[in-house]
């Protein structure tokens, strides 16, 4: 049986979630609802990344310990997928000891192959944010929040040898060993590779005390992403050691492209210092805006998914964020369209299918006809429009193939007015309509589960996510539906 892992990033819990983070699960979920309907083994794992010098200040306003501080943003997190649900199969935090004993060893296993050596580091530091900055951390050469110039600072620390790996991975993307996608990121990457020399990397922290002791040097902690990029492999049960898990290599690892670059180059090269295999696949999306304005907390234009679900309800708001703009691009969103996009399709179409076909299929009398006739051709291009595109990872292209689906049979509606016909002919048409609802919510499954999975079992189809379950696409028998109440009500 094939099997497909899915991981989103680890999302800092210096923060409460937002609909950035929820997008990038929202669409790993309906990958990983995906590959389980298609009887393959999947394993989908998210989780928060919890070390660093942040968190510890962050901890320290809020008058709290570290520990306690991440264990309630984290949990904000669970509570946020939950509310969303999100079917992840492992939820991973970086203060797991078991995450910290295997980043130890994974370290050492880096040093023993003689990838590690003490130098020194030499960076620009504010005070003020007791932090290092880039230089395009700053404005006008000074640190945005604190208005001051930062000082350059030297300190003693441990390198990983990144630099022997430029070629390599030079060779592995460029050859699409290891795939990264979209094209355009891929070349980004690509150009980046082909003309800056990639430097070595302080791999160790002694001002951070928040962090995975360096197992060499215990007055110095480990990065905060050495530490956790490897939650990809103790996600799975990994020790440290050599044995490879049973779901690596990951199928998918899905981010935006604000961590692509890290992504495609110290964390493979990680990797292939370790001797595992590397990921199949690096897919970075877009970025959102609200309103046209980039989300922050000081302009005060952080979207709570929380208020959308309150606004649409769980299934609508996850079709609605993961379908804001096409994957892969930047995007902008705002209540409106979000409302326009809820209506049209939702309320309009799918919604109001469902429940005009279920009501006239109270009057059917027969109920044993043949698998689909009427809409059989274009319900069968639509399938295998669907599969490439979400294969493709195109979710915007897998939305549109259903919404014209929709279009589809409610205009076949339009002018058959099956409503008009009698007897037999009657009982065949709405049969037929019940097959492309049947299709239509298989379809919407992975994007919306509750209300999909409601009208399947209102026609007899329960849809059973174990792993062995492979025949849910095949035709089945259906029933007789009941009314059911709207669906999606008209917002
Ligand atoms: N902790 C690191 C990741 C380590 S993975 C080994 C991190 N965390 S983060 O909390 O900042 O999350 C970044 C990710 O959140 C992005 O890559 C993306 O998946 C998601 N997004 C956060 N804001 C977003 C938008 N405004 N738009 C789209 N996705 C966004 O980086």
């Amino acid at each position: 049986m094939s099997k497909f892992y899915i991981t989103t990033p680890i999302y800092y819990v210096n923060d409460k979630p937002h609909v950035g983070h929820a997008y990038t699960t929202i669409a790993a979920d309906v990958l990983a609802r995906y590959h389980r309907l298609k009887g393959e083994d999947v394993f989908f794992l998210t989780g928060t990344d919890e070390h660093g010098l942040k968190i510890f200040q962050n901890a320290e306003k809020a008058g709290q310990t570290p520990q306690a501080f991440c264990d309630e943003n984290a949990a904000a997190f669970i509570k946020l997928w939950e509310s969303l649900n999100i079917s992840y199969d492992n939820f991973i935090r970086t203060t797991d000891p078991a995450h910290e004993e295997a980043v130890k060893k994974a370290v050492t296993t880096l040093n023993s192959k003689d990838l590690i050596y003490a130098g020194k580091y030499e960076g620009l530091y504010c005070v003020g944010c007791e932090q290092y900055k880039t230089t395009k951390e700053l404005m006008e050469g000074k640190c945005p929040d604190h208005q001051k110039e930062p000082v350059l600072l030297q300190e003693d620390c441990y390198f990983f040898k990144l630099s022997a790996f430029q070629d390599t991975l030079l060779k592995l993307i460029d050859s699409h060993e290891l795939i990264i996608d979209p094209p355009e990121r891929r070349n980004e990457v690509l150009g980046f590779l082909k003309t800056e020399k990639l430097e070595d990397i302080s791999i160790t922290r002694k001002k951070v005390k928040w962090g995975i002791k360096f197992p060499l040097d215990e007055k110095q902690t480990i990065y905060v992403w050495i530490d956790a990029f490897l939650n990809y492999l103790t996600g799975l049960g990994w020790r440290g050691d050599k044995e490879i898990p049973k779901f690596w290599p990951a199928d998918v690892q899905l981010m935006a492209k604000d961590i692509l670059r890290v992504h495609a180059t110290i964390w493979p090269a990680m990797l292939l210092a370790l001797d595992m295999p590397l990921p199949k696949k690096i897919f970075a999306h877009g970025y959102f805006t609200f309103e046209g304005q980039k989300m922050s907390k000081s302009l005060g234009n952080v979207i709570d998914p929380t208020e959308l679900i309150n606004l649409f309800g769980v299934d609508a708001a996850r079709y609605l964020i993961v379908s804001a703009c096409p994957f892969g691009q930047d995007g902008d969103i705002s209540k409106n369209k979000l409302y326009d996009r809820y209506n049209s399709d939702l309320a309009n179409n799918f919604g109001n299918l469902v429940s005009r076909v279920f009501r006239l299929a109270e009057r059917v009398e027969k109920f044993d006809f043949t698998p689909a006739e009427i809409f059989k051709e274009f319900i069968d291009k639509s399938w295998q429009d669907y599969h490439e595109a979400i294969e493709a990872l195109a979710l915007e292209d897998a939305v549109n193939i259903w919404v014209n689906l929709l279009n589809y049979i409610n205009k076949n509606i339009e002018t058959t007015k099956p409503w008009a016909l009698k007897g037999e002919s009657f009982d065949y048409a709405i049969y037929q309509l019940l097959l492309a609802i049947k299709n239509a919510a298989l379809m919407a499954y992975p994007f919306m589960p509750e209300k999909c999975d409601l009208v399947l079992k209102s026609l007899g189809l329960n849809l059973r996510e174990k792993a062995d379950n492979t025949v849910i696409f095949e035709s089945s028998e259906i029933k007789k539906p009941q009314s059911l109440p709207a669906l999606f009500p008209r917002a």
